[in-house]
């Protein structure tokens, strides 16, 4: 059976078989989850269902195996340091790798929270927690996002109070942010910027206004989580505290 098409604009959603459903939530294996769907021992959203072939998007159904759920959605939130040439979108019509292809063994469908440009590496955030997304990547939260940034050129005091006021862009003035001088070399400033929104390509953009260019991007915190630890290319649990902390 093909899996439906997705409508325009709609992102895709985590649409499984309904045996699939079933034998992944670890209820039995496929074969017993074909047997129990034939018997009409499972209900989507209330009315039994007896094809074990019907596509089932597992945000919106609710699946019953003898009147009783067969999976609570749990939240899940999951920090990925990202390398750069990986898209944050699930999947590309080009068939470039996206971040999904770091996070294989996870079966439950999680988002990106904001995005990080295919070029950027660094810190993001994936859940199915919709809320605590909103919370990251409204401004008016003020949860702040801290970039390394290599510029191709040296940046004067002048740029960096530039960029600290706000400069203005296509979309509008930038909001403040807090910009430290990190190194520079004799043609090059490495800058630390936090900015509290999270427009396309924005910081590209906000060094751009100021007359140089991005030459590495690289997301080192979010709010107060900082890489840490974690490898790049790899990913761990945010734990609760953490969840806590960003969600303010
Ligand atoms: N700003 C950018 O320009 N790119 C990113 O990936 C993130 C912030």
């Amino acid at each position: 059976m093909k899996q439906p098409l997705k409508k325009e604009g709609v992102p895709d959603r985590p649409i499984k078989t309904l045996e699939r459903v079933i034998s992944k939530a670890g209820l039995g294996s496929r074969t017993e989850a074909r047997s129990w769907i034939g018997a009409g021992r499972v209900a989507v959203n209330g009315k039994v269902i007896q094809t074990p072939d019907k596509w089932v998007d597992l945000e919106r159904d609710k699946v019953t195996l003898d009147g009783k759920p067969v999976r609570a959605l749990s939240k899940l939130y999951v920090l990925l340091y990202k390398p750069t040439g990986y898209l944050t979108t699930y999947k590309d019509p080009e068939g470039r790798a996206t971040v999904y292809d770091l996070l294989t063994e996870i079966d439950q469908f999680i988002s990106p929270v904001g995005r990080l440009d295919q070029d950027t590496s660094g810190l993001l955030i994936l859940t199915n927690d919709t809320q605590f997304a909103e919370r990251i990547t409204n401004p008016d939260y003020k949860v702040s996002k801290t970039y390394l940034v290599k510029a191709t050129t040296v940046i004067t005091e002048e740029q960096i109070q530039l960029l600290r006021d706000g400069v203005i862009l296509n979309d509008g003035p930038t909001k403040p942010a807090t910009v430290n001088r990190v190194a520079d070399s004799e043609s090059r400033s490495s800058l630390e910027i936090t900015i509290t929104e999270g427009r396309n390509r924005q910081v590209r953009r906000m060094i751009e206004a100021i007359d140089s260019k991005v030459k590495k991007l690289a997301r080192i915190a979010i709010g107060p989580i900082r890489i840490g630890k974690l490898e790049i290319g790899t990913h761990r649990n945010l734990t609760p505290r953490e969840v806590d902390l960003l969600r303010g």
